[in-house]
Formats: structure tokens, sequence, C-alpha cells
């Protein structure tokens, strides 16, 4: 979603926030904007569209100057045109805002400053945010005028701020959507919405916390509370590098991110796992230890592809850890008023980014009602990580695709390793514990024999290519892996794809089989399979084309199946991990052979910052 740069320094401004603005580009976005100042000129050029047309546009109008900010919009309030684009300015031009998130009174807002004369000239929430900093630095010095304006505002933000009024300042706040600040050498300063956009330049940083705003400067750097109380904030470092975000020889990052599954598991796993004694150790959950073993219900939150891990996850916890567990979307679960009991009951927030509203919104929601909040999340330092009472990162490294794959399978590992964790604690034996574990040790060298077959998936994936609609079957474990296939479907191929319980088949889906309307059934060999087989055959009656995915040796469906991929056989639990590969494969490369751009799929944002 929406992207925020900012730079203080010696350096030309227009460079880094351009080199962060491309950086940030995975994160979807339809317009991209740069101010940059000099002495006391704001410079402002923005486009719609990508940030190569606002290149060329500020190859045609340079923006001088060392200090500016940048940002990519993902249009919400207003069309993604170059009015609505940030940056915008204040009625004289005085200074300048980008902004993320949604003002949720700028209409309450808008209206009094229109009465009181400030001339608007987008249609977008953040511009209120400009006027109304204007109308304080009328009567206050900036930085109280800006934090005056904030405190006004009803809503989430990430906003960055240069004025005349202070031509080598740089402010920045937030309530809701990330901010880093990197610290760069001799003087420097860059602020990323995302650590993407400065780890080219530093990896020492500062997370913003909710409520906290920064001010920039040659001299230094100031954090502070919204009524300007002095915050001291620790500096952290990042530990993944500029290679882990760059495409190397893929052609797209999804590919590349698919191919990194094996080593992901790896990571997701590694320290984790006492084999022989069937034991998890999951460091972020020590604390919290004796208060597990207390736990008789869990809720997952989440939203998107984590969702459908989550759902993953509660077949394990059921039949494993023998907990009560419910999944439920975060956007639901926030506003049904749930009912929960912060005795016995726990919410797991599942979440790569760290940063999705709705999972947020849902995660304070059980807070607030005293329940132990748990988060499964990849993006280390991000807001669900901590603000949850303890949690289990994925350690799938950045996820650069807008689609979601290495997190989805990292997050149903940890899934897995919870499961153990939980399971060891009630009345799972040390050899269960240790046969899962010992499956999961062997997934990797598995996942390289699914990887090997890209090819095939590929002509396959040809073959289809025409297909309107396609229909996803899988049961038990491998119901939320056929959600996600045709998640992925929609997503990247722009073919409309339905995934179903199988079970659900003849109460529906079926009306709509015919010659031209492809199934794509999970029939791998687990305690369903035989009950798939027959769905398998009332989809084979309608004269449905059917692609099978089933064990490697499997040789009984090849009389029904009209394409078959084979995967290699694990424990049923795990078989989601092994199963969601090829669906992966699948979608990637329909999305290619349409002619589409798998990584940034239209109307879609990596991280859902907005409600
Ligand atoms: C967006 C992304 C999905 C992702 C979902 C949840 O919709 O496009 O790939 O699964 O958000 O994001 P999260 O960061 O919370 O896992």
């Amino acid at each position: 979603m929406c992207g925020i740069v900012g730079y203080i320094g010696a350096r030309r401004a227009e460079d880094v926030l351009l080199d962060g603005l491309r950086r940030l580009e995975y994160r979807g976005y339809d317009s991209a904007g740069v101010a940059t100042m000099q002495g006391e000129a704001i410079h402002v050029v923005k486009m719609p569209g990508k940030v190569v047309h606002l290149t060329e546009a500020l190859a045609r109008t340079p923006a001088p100057g060392s200090i500016g900010i940048a940002h990519t919009r993902w249009a919400t309030h207003g069309e993604p045109n170059q009015t609505n684009a940030h940056p915008h300015l204040d009625c004289r031009g005085d200074l300048a805002i980008v902004h993320n998130g949604i003002i949720e009174n700028y209409d309450r807002l808008k209206i009094g400053l229109i009465e009181r004369g400030h001339a608007f000239r987008s249609e977008t929430d953040t511009e209120v945010v400009a006027h109304l900093i204007e109308e304080y630095a009328m009567k206050l010095p900036f930085e109280e005028a800006f934090l005056a304006a904030l405190r006004d505002v009803v809503g989430t933000f990430g906003i960055a701020v240069v004025s005349r009024r202070e031509p080598r300042k740089l402010y920045a706040a937030r309530r809701g959507s990330p901010l880093v600040v990197g610290i760069g050498q001799n003087g420097e300063y860059f602020l990323g919405s995302d650590p993407a956009a400065l780890i080219a330049y530093t990896r020492d940083v500062v997370y913003l916390g909710d409520d906290e705003a920064v001010s920039l400067s040659d001299t230094g750097m100031e954090t502070f509370s919204f009524d300007r109380t002095r915050i001291t904030k620790t500096r952290e470092s990042i530990t993944w590098t500029i290679d882990e975000i760059e495409r190397g020889r893929f052609p797209h990052f999804m590919l590349k991110e698919i191919h990194e599954q094996p080593a992901v598991i790896v990571n997701a796993t590694r320290g984790r796992l006492d084999a022989d004694a069937g034991l998890a150790k999951l460091g972020g959950l020590k604390d919290v230890e004796a208060r597990l073993r207390g736990i008789e219900r869990l809720s997952i939150v989440s939203c998107g592809t984590a969702y459908l891990a989550g759902m993953v996850g509660e077949y394990m916890l059921e039949e494993y850890a023998e907990i009560p567990t419910e999944t439920e979307l975060g956007s639901e679960f926030r506003y049904r008023k749930p009912i929960l009991d912060p005795a016995v009951e726990a919410v797991i927030a599942v979440s790569q980014s760290g940063e999705t509203a709705d999972t947020i919104g849902a995660m304070r929601e059980a807070k607030e009602k005293g329940v132990l909040a748990l988060g499964i999340v990849n993006a280390v330092g991000s807001t669900i990580a901590r603000d949850t009472d303890a949690g289990v990162y994925v350690h799938a490294g950045p996820e650069i695709a807008v689609a979601s794959t290495k997190a989805f399978t990292g997050q149903m590992i940890v899934f897995s390793l919870l499961t153990m964790l939980l399971g060891r604690q009630r009345r799972m034996s040390q050899a269960t514990g240790s046969r899962i574990a010992h499956e999961l040790l062997a997934l990797p060298a598995k996942v390289e024999r699914i990887l090997a077959q890209s090819d095939r998936i590929k002509a396959l994936a040809k073959k289809y290519i025409h297909a309107q609609s396609m229909l996803i079957l899988g049961r038990k474990y491998n119901a939320p892996v056929a959600y996600e296939g045709a998640l992925k479907i929609k997503e990247l191929a722009y073919i409309h794809a339905e995934g179903y319980a199988a079970g659900e088949l003849k109460h529906g889906p079926i009306a709509l089989l015919e010659p031209s309307f492809p199934v794509l059934a999970i029939a791998t060999q687990d305690s369903v399979y035989e009950k798939m087989k027959s769905n398998l055959e009332e989809a084979k009656a309608r004269r449905a084309p059917l692609i099978v995915l089933t064990n490697e040796g499997n040789e009984e469906l090849v009389r029904i199946a009209d394409d078959l991929i084979y995967v290699p056989r694990t424990i049923e639990m795990l078989s989601p991990i092994l199963n969601v590969i090829p669906l992966q494969l699948f979608a990637y490369h329909l999305a290619v052979a349409r002619g589409l751009d798998p990584d940034k799929p239209r109307n879609l944002a990596k991280s859902v910052t907005v409600e």
C-alpha cells in the first residue's frame, strides 16, 4: 500500500527518494510524488502511474536540494490522478506533506477549514492535515503546530512533513501506520514506511511507536510524544541484506520467493526442534509458557493468505494439541463482539507484514479483554510483533511479491511447531512429537523435488490459459490449500477460481461443471483420500477436465485425471506445506502465460494498512 520515503543529509535528495520509492514499489500503488527543499523553496513533482513515470518527469523538471519527502499512493479517497497524488501543500505552499493511512474525520475537518477560507486542490483526506498544520502555524512554532494538528486527527497515519518555516528539518509521526528512521553516516537520516526503503544506506534504525513523532535535522534526531514529552528510543539493527530484496537470477520476485521455500523451512525450524525428544522450543513464547499450559481455547485472527495458514493451523492444533480452535478473519473478529475468557483463552494474530490493519484491530480487541495475545509474524519489529504479549517469528526473510507464498509456508511451519509445543504440554506422546519433528526436517528436500517440476507445471498452465473459471477442491487439511490455490489464481491470473471443501461439491458448485470448466483436485493419500476419489468421479461424470495432485507412485488416478501433478509423501498434518507449492507455481505460470505481472497484481497491495 502507500509508501513513505524521507531524507535529510548531504546527498541529492531526489536520488535517495527515487531509490527508496523503487524499493517500495512491491507494496502496490497507483501514483507517486516527491517534494524537496532547496533554501526556502519547495519543489513538488508528482505523477499518476509508476515510479518510472515520476523519474521521467523529474528528468524534465528536477527537484533540487538535499532534504525531501516522497510517496507512493494507493488510492482510498479520490481517484489515482496527478492532483490526488502526494505530496500535498497548504494554501500558500509553505509546507508539503505525505501520508499513509486514513483520516477518518477528514470531512468534518474539511468543512471547518473551507469555512475559514482554506482552498483545497485535491479530493484526498491527507490535504486536510496540510491545511490544519497551516492554520496552527499562524500562531504557533512549526513543531507545535504539527503536533496540534495531529491531536485533532482521528484515524491512522504515518506522516512526513517539510516546511519553508524550518527548511532544514523533516518532521514525521505515526499512529497505526509504520515508520522507521534510518541513521546514516555523518549525520544523515532516512525515513521509510518500510525498512526496504532505506536498507541500501544503513542498517541502524529506530522504529517509531504509535503516537510518537520525530524531528530530523542536520544536528540530530529527536523523538517525542504528541504532547511534546521527549521519548528515548533504542537503536535496532536490521539483519537481512539487500540481496534478499533483489530479484537475482529470477524473472520475478514471486518465483524467487517460491524457490526460497526450502530455505524458509530450514530457517523457521532452525534451533527450534529436538527431534528425538519430540519437542519444539520457541524462545519467543518462553515467558508465557506457564500461561499457555492453562489455555483451553484459541482464536486465530488474520487476513488473506495468512488467514488460510491459520485454518491449517486450526486443524493441526485441534487434532494434535487437542485445543478447541477457531480461525477468524480479523475484519470480522474485531467488530462482532467476541466473547472471550482471559483466564483460559488466547488469540494468535498471523501476519506476514505485522501491519495489516484488520489483524491489528482484532489483536487489540482481544488484548483489551485481557486475553493473552500471541503473534506469528514475519516482519521483525512490526506493530503486531511489538504489541502482542509474546510470539514466534517466521524468519522467511523479506517477502516482496504482493501475493504471499513463502510467508504462508513459514506460517504453517510455525503452526506445526506450536502444535508440538502445546501438544507436548498436554497429551501428545514423545513418539508423535518426534515423528512430526523428523517429518518437518525432511520437508526441504521434498519441496526441492516439487520445485524441479516447475517447467512441467508451466506447460500445464499454458494448456489452461483460456479457462474462464476453475474449481479447486481439497478436504480436511487441504481444504484451506484449495482456498489458497483459488486465491492465487484469482489475484495473479485474473481467472475466476473458487476453492471448495470437496464435500460441498454436491451442495452447489457441481451445477457449474461442464467440459469448459476445469477442476483441480488435491488428492494426496491421506485419511480422506477415498472420499476425494468419489468427488473426482462426480466431476468426471460431468465431463469437467480434471487436474489431480497426488502422491508420487500413486498410479491409480491415471485413468480418471486429464493431468497429474505428483508430490512426495509426508504425514497428513504437514501435507499442506507440500501441496500448496504446485498451486503457487501453477498460478504464477498462468499469470505469466497471460502476459501479466505476478509481482504486482492490479488493485492489490502487499500490506493492507487501512480497513
Ligand atoms: C494482502 C496481501 C496478501 C496477504 C494479506 C495479509 O492482501 O496481498 O498476500 O496475505 O494482505 O497480509 P499480512 O501481512 O497480514 O500477512
